[in-house]
């Protein structure tokens, strides 16, 4: 498999992914911005953010007061970041900053309070060896005290196997966008990969033009399912002690049926 492939999500195959993806309704109504927020209050320094996308929770931060940098690997979505942050005061302008970067490999000559990947962007990392690589990024960008979060979702035994799922369904209803467009998503797995635990992944949005023209774009992926266990033997081989594992934004622990598996770590065990 190609590395970027891998690593990214194909979020700059088309520019629709960046335009569409604050209008999709489960997007922008994900209850983990406060979360963020208050971890980020809370750090007393700066947070980093990996794979920040559009600036959802990017831009609230900078809003709630925090400074923040954000990096990313897709132009398109670093673009619209770029375009609403412009939309800002000038003092959240001021404490939000972007730049373009690959998570499994950068360096960016500081240190930061808190380190954050909302939204399972570590999930595109399907080596071990890119996460790894990401996590020992993490580790060297951390300052003393320094917090990281890492966010993936407990994954749902049947969706390992079951066929069921390669069917594709709705996840979001049909809706107007402010140009007049009408726009639907459904989505699909194309293939397990057991072995090497992961899913290739289709998410599918229909538009439909005011003049009644149809479109059919395709975000194709692979996404990497990870284990409790797994994730805790990965952080301590790169150095990282767990402080929390919690289950859901609302910050209840780790349970079986948990949507979440959000960990709190601290860097640099000696
Ligand atoms: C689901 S979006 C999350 C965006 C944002 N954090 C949020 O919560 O809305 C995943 C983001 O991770 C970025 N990404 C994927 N692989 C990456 C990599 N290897 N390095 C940096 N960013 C990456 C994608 O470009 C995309 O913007």
């Amino acid at each position: 498999m190609d590395k970027t492939m891998s690593t990214c999500g194909n979020y700059d195959d088309d520019p629709f992914l960046a335009e569409y993806y604050d209008l999709i309704p489960d997007y922008a109504e994900r209850r983990d911005r406060d979360f963020y927020i208050d971890w980020s209050g809370a750090a007393g320094g700066k947070t980093l953010e990996l794979g920040c996308g559009t600036g959802r929770i990017l831009i609230p931060t900078a809003r709630a007061g925090c400074e923040i940098l954000g990096l990313d690997l897709s132009k398109n979505m670093l673009s619209r970041c770029r375009e609403k942050l412009l939309k800002e005061p000038q003092d959240v302008q001021e404490r939000a900053s972007l730049t373009i970067g690959n998570m499994v490999d950068f360096d960016l000559h500081e240190t930061f309070s808190l380190i954050t990947m909302p939204f399972r962007p570590f999930q595109h990392l399907v080596s071990t060896a890119d996460q790894f690589a990401c996590l020992s990024c993490v580790q060297r960008h951390l300052a003393p005290d320094g917090k990281f979060i890492l966010e993936l979702f407990q994954t749902y035994p049947r969706r390992i196997f079951d066929p069921v799922y390669l069917n594709e369904v709705e996840d979001t209803p049909e809706f107007e966008l402010p140009d007049g467009r009408r726009l639907s998503r459904t989505n699909r797995t194309t293939a397990f990969h057991r072995a090497e635990q992961f899913n290739d992944v289709e998410l599918i949005y229909h538009v439909t033009h005011p003049d009644g023209r149809t479109e059919r774009l395709v975000q194709a992926f692979p996404f990497r399912y990870f284990f409790r266990y797994e994730v805790e033997h990965l952080l301590a081989r790169c150095g990282f002690e767990i402080e929390t594992i919690f289950g859901d934004f609302d910050k209840s622990p780790l349970a079986g049926d948990s949507p979440e598996m959000i960990f709190v770590a601290r860097g640099a065990i000696e």
